[in-house]
């Protein structure tokens, strides 16, 4: 037991059906169907291994992609395939979640034999939409169809996907109120390993925000700053071109049309309010760039042409950027500067990842976008720690005890006897 929640040391495995939630949620290139990255999947391997060489039947739960904001839900069929390829073993995989095909496979599953059910989140009650419109309590989670479905086949729940703890859904919650629960060896790691460096964070310490997941940043941002845990936030991607539009600073029509676009608008006003409490400590970009006939293009703020949009920061904020992280003992990392995947307009995720790997401070790193640029950047050794969450991270970071978290600890309760 670590932390109040059961290890896999724990756990007798053979011949037992094990949920397992892991959170292999990878940016997906939706023309060819193909995983743009698999670092997620890699992450999670010597857990599915263990289980599967202990002589565990593993069911693995995963999610791809999500519903209400981002609109880029993806099947699981792609992952499997990957999986098989990392494990060296077979990995079945079935178009269903939690209905009677899947229950009929799951039944039929052999000891050391893993399958993949299809993307959780395209069972309805998954959907990222409880967060914010219908909470359901965690003893309302464990009534659900997916629960209600897949619990009386299994013995034990482990759950892996410490990339998703901040997610409050039936498959992360909801089984642990029914099911001895344990978690898995990457939630240990990146748990363990975040609360450690929690315990005492050296100061300066500089959170560095971009991205484009505006919702989450927002919310990071606020309660980092309102609990005095940042000292300094340095903003990129969207997150920057919200927060510089809030004050009225040019950022092309280009971006302001992609807010709207993308339903930010809202965030306008959110920032500005932030930025109303803790401006002194929020960095905004002081130089842009975007792309013009095939070439990046850059300026100060107040020679930005009217029509463009915004998709990096410029390098004289990337300097500005790098000699903050330079003079920080500690760095946390979510979300890239900008369109790093693209040459034109990686350059400011390239130096501010470059400081990071320079700098005498100690670095984390999460997220799926921030692990791939690390990856492109060949710096992965020199970080100081590498969290495949993000979001996750964050949250916890910011002192909220993370309901995945708080249902391992429910689902440590429960006794192993009690198993059907
Ligand atoms: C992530 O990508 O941060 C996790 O997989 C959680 O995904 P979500 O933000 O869509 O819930």
């Amino acid at each position: 037991m670590r932390f109040g929640i059961r290890t896999l040391d724990e756990a007798s495995l053979r011949g037992k059906t094990v949920l397992c939630r892991v959170d292999i949620n990878q940016p997906v290139d939706r023309e060819t169907g193909t995983l743009k990255s698999i670092n997620r999947i890699a992450a999670c391997v010597p857990t599915i291994r263990e289980l599967s060489d202990k002589g565990a039947k593993v069911v693995l739960l995963a999610h791809q992609g999500s519903d209400i904001e981002y609109k880029n839900f993806y099947t699981t069929k792609p992952h499997a395939a990957v999986l098989e390829r990392l494990l060296r073993k077979p990995v079945q995989w079935i178009d269903d979640v939690c209905g009677p095909a899947a229950r009929e496979k799951i039944k039929a599953l052999k000891d050391g034999e893993i399958l993949l059910l299809d993307n959780v989140r395209f069972v309805s009650e998954e959907q990222t939409l409880f967060e914010k419109k219908l909470r359901l309590t965690h003893e309302q989670q464990a009534k659900t169809l997916l629960v209600e479905k897949l619990a009386p086949l299994a013995d034990l729940y482990v759950c892996d996907a410490f990339a998703a703890a901040h997610r409050d859904q039936p498959s992360l919650c909801g089984f642990e109120q029914v099911l001895p629960s344990y978690m898995g060896r990457l939630f240990e790691k990146e748990y363990c390993t975040v609360s450690q460096v929690m315990e005492a964070p050296e100061r300066p310490c500089v959170f560095v925000l971009g991205g484009a997941k505006i919702a989450d940043a927002f919310e990071m941002m606020n309660t980092v700053l309102e609990r005095g845990v940042a000292d300094r936030v340095l903003t990129g991607g969207l997150v920057s071109n919200i927060f510089l539009a809030s004050q009225g600073k040019p950022v092309g029509q280009g971006s302001l049309d992609f807010i709207a676009r993308s339903n930010y608008s809202e965030y306008i006003e959110k920032a500005a309010a932030l930025y109303a409490r803790f401006g002194s400590k929020i960095q905004l970009p002081e130089d842009l760039a975007w792309v013009e006939d095939g070439a990046r293009r850059e300026a100060a703020l107040s020679q930005l042409p009217g029509d463009i949009t915004a998709l990096d920061i410029g390098s004289a904020t990337a300097d500005a950027y790098a000699r903050v992280i330079q003079d920080a003992k500690t760095v946390f990392v979510n979300g890239p500067m900008g369109v790093f995947e693209k040459a034109e307009t990686e350059l400011g995720t390239k130096t501010v990842w470059q400081a990071l790997a320079g700098t005498p401070g100690f670095t984390v790193l999460g997220g799926g976008d921030s692990i791939t640029a690390t990856e492109k950047y060949d710096l992965t050794e020199k970080m100081g720690y590498i969290c495949t969450g993000g979001g996750a991270l964050i949250r916890f970071l910011s002192g909220e005890e993370l309901p995945v978290v708080k249902a391992l600890r429910h689902g440590a309760n429960i006794p192993e006897s009690k198993v059907r």
